[in-house]
């Protein structure tokens, strides 16, 4: 077992989940953290390392306080912290509620602020760590207009993270602050958010291919043994980022005419 300690939020299941399996399989002490605490056991088993389970609400500052205590309490340091937790909604801009609105502020990205002030300071006192804030590629290019508040809370999420990392760099030159931007993943975020058609991993959804949790896992795991400032998952976004800064009038305008909307 090595000594690196990692945090994970939203570990219950999905990406969270694979990325726990995937650092235990390497040795890695682990802490898990989500609302289910049975499923979160169950990672853990599988996980075969050792591993805490934190039963955890991201949306409360003083239970995302408590994991950072917890985590110390049991190892004495966290090497990296994961806010991965998170859901999306299927609704258009004009059919928004405030409680729509509220809530995945709140679960998007109030949750990452309060990850990062929670353990930040760790860091700072350390000298070291890494945070990983996991976004969306629909925060930088919101091409899928049901999922509005979701990206725009996601987009939120890169300006944090780009701004901490400004904040940090030349002061802490030994933590690392870095943004994943998964495309289209197999998980169940899709039936949480009621998606009309749920992915599967390997098909083709428009211009990318959706990826299983596990491949995403071993991104982020290579993430924290190479540390860079963002990561996509899947190469072919990056093409589409370029695009889509070239000309957004011209990007849209050939999706709504290929798709009948986004
Ligand atoms: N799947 C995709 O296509 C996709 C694409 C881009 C980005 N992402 C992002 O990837 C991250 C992981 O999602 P996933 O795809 O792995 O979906 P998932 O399987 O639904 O996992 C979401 C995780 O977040 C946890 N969570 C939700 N609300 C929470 C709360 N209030 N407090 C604590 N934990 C909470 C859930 O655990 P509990 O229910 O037990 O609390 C679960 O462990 C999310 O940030 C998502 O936005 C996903």
């Amino acid at each position: 077992m090595t000594n690196e300690v990692t945090v994970i939020t939203g570990a219950s299941s999905g990406i969270g989940a694979a990325l726990a399996r995937q650092l235990g399989s390497k040795g890695q002490q682990l802490v898990l953290a989500a609302r289910r605490e049975n499923e979160l056991r169950e990672v853990a088993k599988q996980a075969g390392t050792r591993a805490l389970v934190v039963p955890t609400d991201v949306t409360r500052r003083g239970d995302v306080e408590n994991l950072r205590s917890q985590a110390l309490k049991e190892y004495g340091h966290v090497d990296v912290w994961v806010n991965n937790a998170g859901r999306g909604i299927t609704k258009s801009v004009l059919d928004l509620t405030d409680r729509d609105v509220d809530e995945i502020t709140a679960v998007v990205l109030k949750s990452v602020l309060y990850g990062m002030q929670a353990i930040i300071p760790h860091f700072q006192e350390r000298g070291r760590g890494h945070l990983i804030n996991i976004s969306s590629f629909l925060g930088r290019v919101p091409l899928v207009s049901h999922r509005s508040i979701y990206s725009a809370a996601k987009s939120g999420v890169n300006v944090l993270t780009a701004n901490a990392r400004m904040d940090l760099k030349a002061k802490f030159p030994g933590i690392h602050i870095s943004l994943v931007l998964p495309g289209i993943v197999e998980t169940d975020f899709h039936k949480v958010a009621k998606t009309p058609q749920i992915p599967r991993a390997g098909s083709k959804l428009g211009f990318i291919i959706v990826q299983s949790a596990e491949e995403v896992a071993d991104q982020i795991a290579t993430l924290i043994e190479h540390p860079v400032a963002e990561l996509y998952t899947n190469p072919a976004l990056v093409g589409l980022v370029s695009q889509y800064c070239q000309d957004v009038g011209k990007f849209e305008e050939n999706l709504v005419r290929r798709t009948g909307s986004s």
